[in-house]
């Protein structure tokens, strides 16, 4: 049987932090408010001259660097993002170039905030099937050119950054299975509408969102998909040793924890430093949580996305 097995993460935050405090100056908000309905403190803004590739160039470079793995040993580049560097090539052929890496099939995939489930399923896939030895899966966003920074409702949500993971082949797992699932019916509930025409932007150029209606169906799916996961592996809920979910809100989070039975110890939050950072936050907190020592050998790690689509998503790791 062959698995694929977690052998380097990285991750980048740009230099630039946006306090609640900041956000007060901009439009009718408190960090009172935001504090109390997110759990979001600060996120990070990327420079003028950053693009999601270069983000996800710094977050490579960290994985590359954990995993010991050099440019040439890459052969397959998944990048989720929904704030592409151009309308096309893909931030993932981008990055490629920027990584010099010769030769191997690179691409994007947009599942919005699940981007990085999705993306990291996809690769799994590729691996299990023989197609790929070593994969390079990337999440990496620049929501702050896609807000509209007079809308409170939206703006003091998001964040920028990035998270790659390297995968490779392995005859011990690894990734215990991935799971994916979408209701386009929830299209328009959280979307960005507008298209590129002739060069221009068509209709509405920022983030759209129907903020109850996706907190009610995350808390839902977010629990779903954990009972889904558990059950395939012939798990119980108490075997997750860590949950990372996609960090939207502190108040999803801890919903979905209490009707699982998971204590909050048990789960990985970056909110409140990130904001979120959509395709990012998964690899972030993963990140994060691998670095500080608190993942270890032998650990169920369970990720869980969920976003604009709807989309949702789970992988299970064995550490
Ligand atoms: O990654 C996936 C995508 N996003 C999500 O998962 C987000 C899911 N949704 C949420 O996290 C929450 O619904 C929000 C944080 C967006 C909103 O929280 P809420 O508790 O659902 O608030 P609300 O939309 O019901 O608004 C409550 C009040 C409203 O005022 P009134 O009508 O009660 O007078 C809003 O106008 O809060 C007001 N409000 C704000 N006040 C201060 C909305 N945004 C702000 C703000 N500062 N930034």
């Amino acid at each position: 049987m062959m698995y694929s097995k977690v052998i380097g993460t990285g991750s980048y935050l740009p230099e630039k932090v946006l306090t609640n405090h900041d956000l007060e100056n901009m439009v009718d908000t408190s960090d009172s408010w935001i504090r109390s309905r997110t759990g979001i403190e600060q996120r990070h803004i990327a420079a003028d001259n950053e693009m999601a590739s270069d983000l996800a160039l710094n977050a490579c470079r960290k994985a590359m660097k954990a995993a010991d793995v050099s440019a040439d040993e890459i052969n397959l580049i998944i990048v989720a993002t929904t704030t592409p560097d151009m309308t096309f090539p893909s931030t993932a052929c981008i990055l490629q170039y920027k990584l010099g890496i010769k030769d191997c099939p690179a691409f994007d995939v947009q599942a919005v905030c699940s981007g990085f489930i999705y993306a990291l399923a996809t690769a799994d896939m590729f691996i299990r099937a023989g197609r790929c030895r070593t994969a390079l899966v990337v999440g990496t966003e620049i929501y702050s050119r896609i807000l509209d920074w007079t809308d409170r409702s939206t703006c003091v949500l998001f964040g920028d950054g990035a998270g790659a993971m390297l995968i490779t082949q392995s005859d011990q797992p690894g990734i215990l299975s991935n799971h994916l699932h979408a209701d386009g019916s929830y299209y328009n509930t959280l979307s960005l509408s507008g298209n590129i025409c002739s060069g221009k932007i068509k209709g509405n150029p920022y983030v759209s969102m129907e903020g109850n209606t996706v907190f009610k169906f995350a808390v839902k799916v977010m629990e779903e998909i954990v009972h889904e996961t558990v059950a395939e592996n012939n798990l119980q809920i108490s075997d997750i040793d860590w949950l990372i979910p996609h960090q939207a809100n502190i108040r999803i989070i801890q919903s979905t924890a209490k009707k699982l039975g998971i204590p909050m110890e048990k789960v990985v939050t970056t909110i409140d430093k990130h904001g979120n950072t959509s395709a990012a936050s998964i690899p972030l907190a993963l990140d994060l949580a691998l670095r500080d020592g608190r993942i270890r050998p032998g650990q169920h790690v369970l990720l869980e996305g969920v976003g604009g689509g709807f989309t949702w998503g789970a992988v299970l790791i064995r550490w």
